[in-house]
């Protein structure tokens, strides 16, 4: 027998290197190759399948893997092949579990999975099965993470564990400002307001910077707490808000939803709970730009199920955005929340007319002329970026201005002090 099965070894699966555990380093690769099973077909994947990412999840040297490895492949409890790591262009090696060795890690997760452990919340020390902890943190570790915990910690807090709840960034198709100016005062309205208030309403008229703010607000919470961004079109059903949310919530380790979702048969309500119970104290924002008059009545339902149900819930913040006088019928609270202090709104007027002089950058116009422009423009960024870029069309599809007006103002920003 070759001199590497003596720590290594799987059965009994109570030796192990750190003295602490009574799960071995095989047994953790086979529990943490067992969340990438539904790559081992993939051309592309993820850098946890290689020998660095292996060594990192189980916490051993990176030299230490080969060794550990080549057992288990030996056993034939692993394989291993060639793949494309993480969208690079080279070829990496990469591991996955085989069939038996799907199969013997079921039964190791089903055994480990069942012992008794202790738990702490809220004060209280109980003992539960495993398996159990995993629900009260709703899935928020792998189930090799939980094993890992319990070596180091022979506990599970599980308060505190759940108040470090990763953070999840979902916001990429946020746009992006590249110049933002001045907008001091109602920036900290709203930051403000989002403390204060569960779901706050930016309100403006079309260009005049909703978007925008709600882009600054996001860049202002970004890596300090998960957000969630969604941009509204009118054709959207409850449907497409859920799926998206679900996927978020996937990202923070919570499937949830996305099991509800599955199941079929949704029921908005329901849905609602699940989701709020997944997000309860995890300190997330969720953001969703441009909910507009066209918005679709199961749309309306849902925001008004949220801001009913929102009221009872800690740690989660919601922020809209949408344009002015929105008939009552397609909104989605009335007088009473604002009284009561669950939402809260900010409107957004047009910029000032030292800002607004800034968007049309030009140099040395004279004061009267973009005076003039200022009125007619009410300070509105976008139009007078429509200005700034002489978009005659733009400012014409505005339907805010005869054609006259127009030309007025285009030739108003070629009047500069000499
Ligand atoms: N404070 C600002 N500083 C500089 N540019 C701004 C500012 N606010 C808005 N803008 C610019 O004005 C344009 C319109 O802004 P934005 O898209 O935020 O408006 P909106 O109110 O969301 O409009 P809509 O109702 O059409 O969604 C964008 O190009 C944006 O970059
Ligand atoms: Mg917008």
């Amino acid at each position: 027998m070759s001199k590497e099965s003596n720590s290594d070894e799987m059965n009994g699966g109570d030796s192990n290197s750190d003295g602490k555990s009574s799960v071995t380093v095989n047994e953790k690769i086979l529990l943490h190759l067992k969340d990438y099973s539904s790559y081992r077909d993939a051309t592309e994947v993820p850098k946890d399948v290689t020998q660095k990412g292996i060594a990192n999840a189980v916490g051993i040297l990176p030299s230490h893997t080969p060794r550990a490895l080549k057992r288990l492949i030996r056993d034939g409890l692993v394989a291993e092949r060639d793949g494309y790591v993480g969208g690079g262009t080279r070829k990496s090696r990469v591991y996955f579990l085989s069939d038996n060795g799907n199969q013997r890690t079921k039964r190791l997760a089903e055994r480990i999975g069942s012992t008794t452990v202790e738990m702490r919340k809220d004060g209280k020390i109980t003992y539960v099965q495993l398996c159990e902890i995993n629900m009260q943190l709703r899935n928020k570790l792998s189930f090799l993470e939980l094993v890992m915990h319990h070596g180091q910690y022979r506990y599970f807090d599980i308060t505190r564990i759940d108040s470090g709840q990763k953070i999840v960034d979902f916001s990429t198709k946020a746009p992006r400002v590249e110049i933002f100016v001045d907008r001091e005062d109602e920036f900290g309205t709203l930051k403000a307001l989002a403390v204060e208030r569960k779901v706050v309403v930016i309100f403006g008229w079309k260009g005049v910077g909703k978007t925008a703010l709600a882009s600054k607000y996001l860049e202002n919470i970004r890596g300090k707490q998960s957000v969630f961004w969604y941009q509204l079109q009118p054709s959207d059903t409850f449907m497409d808000l859920l799926e998206s949310l679900a996927e978020f919530l996937e990202l923070m380790g919570v499937k949830t939803l996305s099991d509800y979702l599955k199941g079929g048969k949704v029921n908005m309500a329901e849905s609602q709970l699940i989701l709020l119970e997944a997000l309860s104290e995890s300190d997330t924002r969720l953001i969703f730009d441009n909910y507009s008059e066209q918005q679709g009545e199961d749309i309306v339902d849902f925001f008004s199920l949220l801001v009913n149900m929102i009221k009872d819930t800690k740690g989660i913040g919601v922020l809209i955005t949408a344009r002015e006088n929105i008939p009552y019928y397609n909104w989605f609270y009335g007088k009473k929340e604002l009284e009561r202090e669950i939402v809260g709104e900010l409107h957004l007027k047009g910029l000032d007319r030292e800002s607004g002089k800034k968007i049309i950058a030009v140099k040395n116009i004279e004061e009267d002329a973009y005076k003039q422009i200022h009125q007619l423009t009410k300070g509105v960024p976008q139009l007078l970026e429509y200005i700034r870029d002489d978009s005659t069309d733009a400012l014409k599809a505005s339907g805010l201005f005869t054609a006259q007006e127009i030309r007025l103002m285009l030739g108003l920003k070629k009047v500069v002090r000499k």
